[in-house]
């Protein structure tokens, strides 16, 4: 938290300085030239996971922030409109939805959902701080940092232009998906020159993963029947089939951004492990925000501080809530929870993301057990990502 604080008065300049800058704009726009078209305004982040992988609680880091426009999974309609398909030929549904989104059209829900909606309609809604507060629903500021319990009580009801009006009135789009299993899917986006499009590849160690999405089977029974193409059969051994699916995926999206890359990544991918956020997390929330040209505001700050030492008014409440010292327990639980035979089988079938992504698979049950035995290997960023942090 030091460096933080020291850097509070400095950050609170910058804002002001930037506001001031952004005043000056709004201003001066019928004088200026109009912007050209290389360069967009807008920011437009994907932060591309899985299930279960820590990704709810990155969603929040961005959606509290009051320069970001922040959807949950909004491909979640698509797939439940067209659970016959799978995930391959969803991909193109998906991807054409996420770039309405990005580009504040969401005449795209059209497809979707009912012609007379309001925003309670839109999956996960609350959670997004923007469909909380001014000006999709007038009951909150915003800047204020919103909670999902209170915001569905008092904007529900709100009219469903009113995310298309919020949009328009924020730099930063972000967008969280697990519905992607192909980098390749995305190259239109990142070429668009319309778009600014970054994308942080959030993965965690499988093995958690398996314990977590144990916990939610039922829940995730209907993205698993798209994840295999199924089409509502039954299948032999889903769960695993599905792992080494997400598996291949987090080695494909990886690879192919970081082996060769095609020059329009350059700068436009950020890997981060859920295990290295929750051990020391200022530095990897930093890295994120430098990433998506986001300023950390006192306020932000002082949340922060709050969740990931679990104090203040939120404290428990949250489901994404955790504590440094919880959460590393939590992302260990899987070694006292999980019987050996299945931890070897998920280090079978995900043999090469547990390589390629820095774990460390165990060989008997007294290793996995062994909690002095570190499994998450360290990492230099640089290794990981093609952004350099010069301040880090
Ligand atoms: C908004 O949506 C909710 C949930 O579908 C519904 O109960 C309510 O009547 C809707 N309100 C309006 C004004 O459409
Ligand atoms: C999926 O199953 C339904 C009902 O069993 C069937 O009518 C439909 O044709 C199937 N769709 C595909 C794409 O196989
Ligand atoms: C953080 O917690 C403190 C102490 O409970 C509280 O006063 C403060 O308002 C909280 N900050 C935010 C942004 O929630
Ligand atoms: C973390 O786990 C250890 C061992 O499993 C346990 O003794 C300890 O109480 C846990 N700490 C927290 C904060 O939950």
């Amino acid at each position: 938290m030091a460096r933080l604080r020291v850097s509070s008065t400095t950050v609170a300049v910058l804002v002001v300085i930037q506001t001031g800058f952004l005043l000056f704009l709004y201003t001066q726009q019928g004088t200026l030239p109009a912007p050209s078209a290389e360069k967009p305004a807008r920011t437009h982040l994907l932060i591309l996971s899985s299930w279960r992988s820590g990704s709810s609680f990155v969603g929040q880091l961005f959606s509290q922030h009051p320069d970001v426009f922040y959807l949950m999974e909004p491909a979640w309609h698509v797939w439940v409109t067209m659970s016959q398909n799978s995930a391959k030929v969803l991909h193109m549904a998906v991807r054409d939805l996420i770039r309405s989104v990005f580009k504040c059209d969401m005449s795209v829900f059209d497809a979707y959902m009912p012609w007379n909606r309001n925003l309670s309609h839109l999956f996960q809604w609350a959670v997004s701080r923007a469909l909380c507060t001014e000006p999709a629903c007038e009951h909150f500021p915003r800047t204020d940092i919103t909670r999902e319990g209170a915001c569905k009580t008092l904007c529900g009801k709100y009219p469903f232009s009113k995310v298309e009006e919020a949009c328009h009135t924020y730099s930063h789009i972000v967008i969280k998906e697990v519905r992607f299993f192909d980098l390749r899917v995305l190259y239109p986006l990142l070429t668009d020159p319309s778009l600014n499009l970054k994308i942080i590849h959030l993965v965690r160690d499988p093995r958690a993963v398996v314990k977590s999405r144990e916990q939610s089977v039922k829940a995730l029974a209907r993205d698993n029947g798209i994840v295999l193409n199924t089409n509502g059969s039954q299948v032999e051994d889903p769960e695993y089939r599905v792992l080494q699916e997400i598996c291949r995926s987090h080695v494909q999206i990886y690879e192919t951004a970081t082996l060769k890359p095609p020059s329009f990544l350059k700068d436009r991918y950020l890997l981060i492990r859920f295990e290295d956020l929750v051990r020391d997390p200022l530095p990897e929330i930093t890295a994120m925000y430098t990433f998506a040209d986001l300023q950390l505001t006192p306020k932000l700050e002082s949340w922060i501080y709050n969740i990931t030492h679990g104090q203040g008014p939120s404290r428990k409440k949250e489901a994404f809530l955790i504590t440094s010292r919880d959460a590393v327990n939590v992302s260990q639980a899987w070694r006292n929870v999980l019987p050996f035979q299945k931890v070897q089988r998920v280090q079978e079938v995900c043999k090469g993301a547990i390589k390629i992504l820095g774990y460390q698979a165990v060989d008997s049950e007294r290793e996995q057990k062994d909690l002095s035995l570190d499994l998450v290997l360290p990492h230099r960023r640089s290794q990981f990502s093609w952004a350099s942090f010069s301040q880090n």
